[in-house]
């Protein structure tokens, strides 16, 4: 059996869930941000990895009509509450259960893989694994675009950041609060990694990464 930290780690949060990102994630800026810097066209692929209840996988569907969408996560709930959605005349994603360690799409096929708040739920392992993984599957020169918990702006973001580190767990968490995940995209191989915005938000600091696959 696949082991992951759920979307807000106990499953009965799971319907919770875009209630209580709402209010404490600051998503109403950073995901229209995260919007901005994806670079599509017609027919690219763009795949949601840890795509949660499908928030920005349909705000992708509805911002880039003439590609094609898809959302893949382990979380049987949450894809369930991802499939549920609607938004007249946008083309539903095509939400798929898997791990993301080991994704269901041919080497080289897509052009653009996001990942939001999702970084945070996996271990060192899990995020070098989860980072080649994406290697594999994004096409030379496609793109990859994070937007996660990132070292807090300040002492007191840190201390609201705790919030977090016990909700999901202290050691998922602790590349995000020391600001270590950057050199993690780096040691994956997408060494022109580069931190495009942030945001101060009620519990952390949310920063959005940008990278290229060589
Ligand atoms: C905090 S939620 C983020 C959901 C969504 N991306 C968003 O921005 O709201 C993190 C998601 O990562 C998923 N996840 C954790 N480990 C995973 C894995 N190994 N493979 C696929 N999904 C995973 C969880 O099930 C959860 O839905």
């Amino acid at each position: 059996m696949n082991t992951y930290v759920p979307p807000l780690r106990f499953h009965a949060l799971t319907r919770f869930y875009d209630r209580i990102v709402a209010w404490t994630s600051a998503e109403a800026r950073f995901r229209p941000a995260l919007l901005e810097l994806v670079a599509s066209s017609p027919g690219a692929l763009i795949v949601e990895v840890g795509c949660g209840t499908g928030t920005l996988t349909w705000m992708l569907a509805q911002r880039f009509p003439d590609a094609r969408i898809a959302g893949v996560d382990l979380d049987q709930e949450a894809l369930d509450l991802a499939r549920a959605k609607s938004f007249d005349g946008v083309p539903a994603p095509a939400f798929r259960e898997a791990d993301a360690r080991n994704l269901p799409f041919a080497d080289g096929s897509a052009d653009v893989v996001v990942t939001s708040l999702f970084f945070h739920h996996l271990l060192p392992q899990g995020k070098r694994q989860v980072l080649a993984e994406i290697r594999r599957v994004l096409r030379p020169g496609g793109q990859l675009v994070v937007a996660d918990w990132g070292r807090p702006h300040s002492t007191f973001a840190a201390v609201r950041f705790l919030a977090v580190r016990l909700l999901d767990g202290f050691a998922v968490t602790r590349d995000h609060a020391r600001g270590i995940f950057p050199a993690r995209l780096h040691n994956a191989g997408f060494t022109d990694a580069a931190e495009k915005a942030w945001f101060g938000a009620p519990v952390g600091t949310i920063r959005l990464w940008q990278a290229t696959r060589t």
